[in-house]
């Protein structure tokens, strides 16, 4: 009887015979033999099956993609293969053979992998980008715990807002109106009065109206609350919680950022300190033509990418009208569609900069920072920046005033490099109940509502603070995502709630 392993672990078996579970991912055949690719989740692998074993050949040269596999055989040394081994395969048992599997090795649009996400995810990149995702949870909750927080599980569903009212989802909670929760902050900071510091960590929900690459109606936030703290202590904690979680990912996932093709230089850069500016600073460098001219060299380097992509494209199309059909073919068809997303993004991106240019130059104090802002700001630093001191009538009104300047909040928004903008949004806290009380009113909020919260302001006040972070933004950048729908298992966005 052969041991049952799984492919991570093929190479402490060298020299022995093993059984593999998983799914055919490829297949090749070369006459008189069947080169099978077999993925069991843990990996992939090469399973050599030769027409001298004809119970095993006979399928495989049959088999499809997708179709699920029981694999006898023993485990060679193979430098050439990944992963240092190959099978050699003495039985093939087929579980289910598949012959229609959707998605094929054909060219696919965004839409038709978003209706067959419950397939798409066991693609190769799908499965690096989850496999990041379950790195990082698990560093984030190393993380605290090291640092002494406790952690909180505040509720989903809510009696009212703290992010702003035209982002919530309705609930009829028995005759009562109820929402999904925007954030566990105010529950968070009730937390810390008890336990000083604290973190929760779960779904949050925006009925988000706006279809942009970073807007997600269900997204997984991070959120720590200190006592005793200020905003400089708030910035301390993003900025070393930041810097520990790209580390892990590059320390544990070379091979699944080299699979999605990310640049890791600029991730090497994220080290303390980050650039700290205030808002007003921001608006200058918004405003100042040394900005306006960098943004302009880099849309000449961004035309000339577009030029040499076009070039090449038209060497793939030339290729794949001389090529038969076949996988040869395929292989051609998909990269011609990759590239041709590559080339329609590009063309987007060209025309949204030059917009930005405009914009920034005519950017007045007062307003908020819009995703386009953010862009241009985080192009000028090579390491996340924070950004602090927004004005008190774009933020909310849990937010502490400048004591220094009564227009300004003490707040935080962290903006990721490479143009992904916000990860991290935080502040110290107002800690004063009839500041606090006046604030609601200046936004339109009833305090009945929120008699509970100001009694944390009541009852031992303290200065304290906290930020919250974007799972899915943070995964989009250190990933080099396009858009923030691949870093979830199963998006939620407007107009998509399938499957
Ligand atoms: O800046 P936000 O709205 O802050 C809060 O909710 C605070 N209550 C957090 C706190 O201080 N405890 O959201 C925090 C972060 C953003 O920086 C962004 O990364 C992410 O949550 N985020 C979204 N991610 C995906 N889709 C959306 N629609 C998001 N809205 C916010
Ligand atoms: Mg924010």
């Amino acid at each position: 009887m052969a041991t049952l392993v799984r492919i991570a672990e093929l190479n402490q078996w060298i020299g022995q015979a093993v059984e593999l579970r998983g799914w055919v991912h490829g297949r090749r055949s070369g006459g008189k033999i069947v080169f099978l690719l077999v993925r069991d989740g843990s990996g992939v692998v090469q399973c050599v099956v030769e027409a001298s074993n004809p119970d095993a050949f006979e399928p495989a040269t049959q088999i499809g993609h997708e179709s699920s596999v029981i694999v006898e055989g023993s485990v060679r040394a193979d430098p050439r293969a990944p992963g240092g081994v190959e099978l050699a395969v003495s039985t093939l048992r087929v579980v289910q053979a598949v012959d229609n599997y959707p998605i094929a090795r054909k060219a696919h649009g965004v839409d038709f992998l978003m209706r067959h996400r419950h397939l798409w995810i066991r693609s190769p990149r799908q499965c690096a980008i989850l496999r990041i995702r379950d790195t990082v949870i698990r560093t984030i909750h190393e993380f605290f715990a090291a640092r002494g927080f406790v952690r909180v599980d505040t509720p989903i569903i809510v009696p009212g807002a703290a992010e702003g009212t035209t982002t919530l989802f309705q609930l009829d909670y028995f005759g009562e109106p109820a929402f999904l929760t925007q954030t566990g902050q105010l529950y968070l900071e009730a937390a810390a009065m008890a336990l000083g510091r604290v973190y929760c960590f779960g779904p949050t929900f925006r009925a988000e109206k706006s279809k942009t690459r970073r807007h997600l109606t269900e997204f997984w936030m991070l959120e720590p609350e200190i006592a005793w703290t200020d905003l400089d202590g708030v910035m301390d904690l993003a900025e070393a919680l930041v810097s520990e979680l790209v580390a892990r990912v590059l320390q544990q996932h070379r091979s699944d950022l080299e699979l999605l093709g990310r640049d890791v230089a600029p991730l090497e850069q994220v080290r303390p300190p980050f650039p700290r500016i205030t808002y007003s600073d921001a608006v200058e460098l918004l405003r100042s033509p040394a900005t306006h001219s960098r943004l302009r060299e880099e849309l000449e380097r961004h035309c000339a990418q577009l030029a040499a992509h076009q070039r090449r494209l038209a060497e793939l199309e030339a290729r794949w009208s001389a090529t038969p059909k076949g996988w040869v073919q395929d292989r051609l068809a998909q990269e011609i569609q990759e590239l041709r997303e590559e080339i329609a993004h590009l063309g987007q991106e060209l025309e949204t900069r030059a917009l930005h240019i405009e914009a920034a130059s005519s950017f007045e104090w007062g307003q908020d920072l819009g995703g386009d802002e953010e862009t241009i700001l985080a192009r000028l630093f090579d390491r996340p920046v924070m950004v602090t001191r927004y004005p008190r009538a774009v933020k909310a009104f849990y937010m502490k005033t400048d004591p220094a300047d009564p227009r300004v909040v003490l707040n935080v928004d962290v903006l990721a490099p490479e143009g992904y903008g916000e990860i991290i949004g935080g502040s110290q806290r107002e800690d004063d109940a009839d500041r606090l009380i006046e604030r609601m009113r200046e936004q339109g909020l009833d305090p009945a509502v929120y008699d509970w919260y100001i009694d944390l302001r009541r009852y031992g006040t303290v200065p304290h603070g906290g930020f919250g972070l974007g799972l899915e933004r943070f995964l989009a950048w250190v990933c080099g995502l396009r858009h923030i729908r691949e870093a979830i298992p199963f998006p939620r966005l407007m107009g998509r709630i399938y499957p």
